[in-house]
């Protein structure tokens, strides 16, 4: 095994792991089993400089006391859930609060803030970490117990995939995501807002689901042609940022659940291009709006609007919107849900 593996701190007295995963470029993924969180992820510029592109902490209580999501899983349920609530099979849930009087990203304490299970795994071109955990039934109002499963597999094409699956005892609702700030040009890079606007960013979608002031959906679906939401053609992030991004874009598919294309990113100056590909319909574009000032690896300080989350998922508020595709999950059923990172220099 040349999986490095080794502490990341403590919660409650219990250890946190990480493990390195790294291919033949060299490219590095760390993750720790405290929310299943990618906590770094160094690859290398045009003149084959690395750079590790994403935000984090260098503590485990850091990521525990962190109210960003910095990397991590999300689940049970991604996004915002109008007034935490929802109906299903005519039965009401209250599911805890945590956005004002809204749900977000797993409640109060989500799989984010949890330990899971790890374990590492190789062969001749991937290496990979698989984390697991059980989430019981009435977890932060959730109905069902919830067997959990997400693997992180590092390829020697340079990819970073990200594949969940679920399974519950009773119907219940999953939406599971993960949620990386990324700044090509480095996490810590000196003025790292300006960089934003060296980052051209294509999104692969038609339109986005529109929401109110308290970012819930309004049900409608909004033509981004003609508005600053349009990046079907490669376009400056940091060119349009205004108030910043805070926007689910539904994703141009052939058919649902395809892994297809979903995003892709060039940071100009050090060359580095991201690519995701996703089999969700959704993708939450996320420019790090409510940064502000927070104290993160190596003592970078984060701010408002120096990263952005591309966050894979289901759009927001679906267990309450009928249009939106569904996100039930009954027993007998596997929830099922696989992102690609690929990384490229030009
Ligand atoms: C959401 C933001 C939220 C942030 C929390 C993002 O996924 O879209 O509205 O504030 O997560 O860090």
């Amino acid at each position: 095994m040349t999986i490095e593996k080794g502490n990341f701190g403590s919660i409650d007295n219990k250890p946190v792991e990480y493990f390195i995963l790294k291919n033949k470029t060299g490219i590095e993924a760390k993750i720790i089993t405290l929310g299943a969180t990618l906590v770094s992820l160094k690859t290398p510029d045009r003149r084959g400089n690395f750079a590790d592109i994403v935000l984090g902490f260098d503590d485990a209580k850091e990521y525990m006391n962190d109210t960003r999501y910095f990397g991590c899983t999300v689940g049970r349920f991604a996004n915002r859930i109008a007034n935490a609530k929802f109906t299903l099979d005519g039965k009401e849930y209250k599911i805890s609060p945590n956005n004002g009087q809204h749900h977000l990203h797993g409640g109060k304490v989500g799989f984010n803030k949890v330990l899971w299970k790890a374990e590492p795994f190789e062969n001749q071109s991937d290496k990979g970490v698989l984390f697991k955990y059980f989430s019981k039934d009435g977890e932060e109002g959730f109905p069902g117990n919830l067997d959990v499963r997400v693997t992180y597999t590092l390829t020697d094409d340079d990819e970073l995939k990200i594949e969940y699956a679920a399974v519950t005892d009773k119907n219940t609702i999953v939406n599971l995501t993960n949620h990386s700030y990324f700044n090509l040009a480095g996490h810590d890079i000196e003025n790292a807002y300006s960089y934003l606007v060296q980052h051209l960013m294509q999104i692969n979608a038609d339109s986005v689901t529109e929401s109110d002031n308290e970012l819930i959906p309004t049900g409608k679906f909004l033509k981004v042609e003609n508005t600053h939401y349009d990046f079907r053609k490669p376009v400056s992030i940091g060119w349009k940022m205004g108030k910043g991004y805070d926007i689910n874009y539904v994703l141009n598919k052939q058919s649902a659940s395809e892994l297809s294309f979903a995003a892709k990113i060039v940071e100009l100056k050090s060359g580095r291009v991201m690519e995701i590909s996703t089999t969700e319909p959704g993708i939450q574009f996320y420019t790090g709006n409510f940064l502000n000032g927070v104290k993160g690896k190596g003592g970078t300080v984060y701010n408002k609007q120096t990263a952005f989350c591309l966050e894979t998922q289901h759009y927001p508020d679906s267990p309450n919107q009928p249009e939106f595709p569904s996100t039930v999950l009954k027993p007998g059923e596997t929830y099922r849900h696989l992102t690609v990172h690929k990384f490229s220099v030009q």
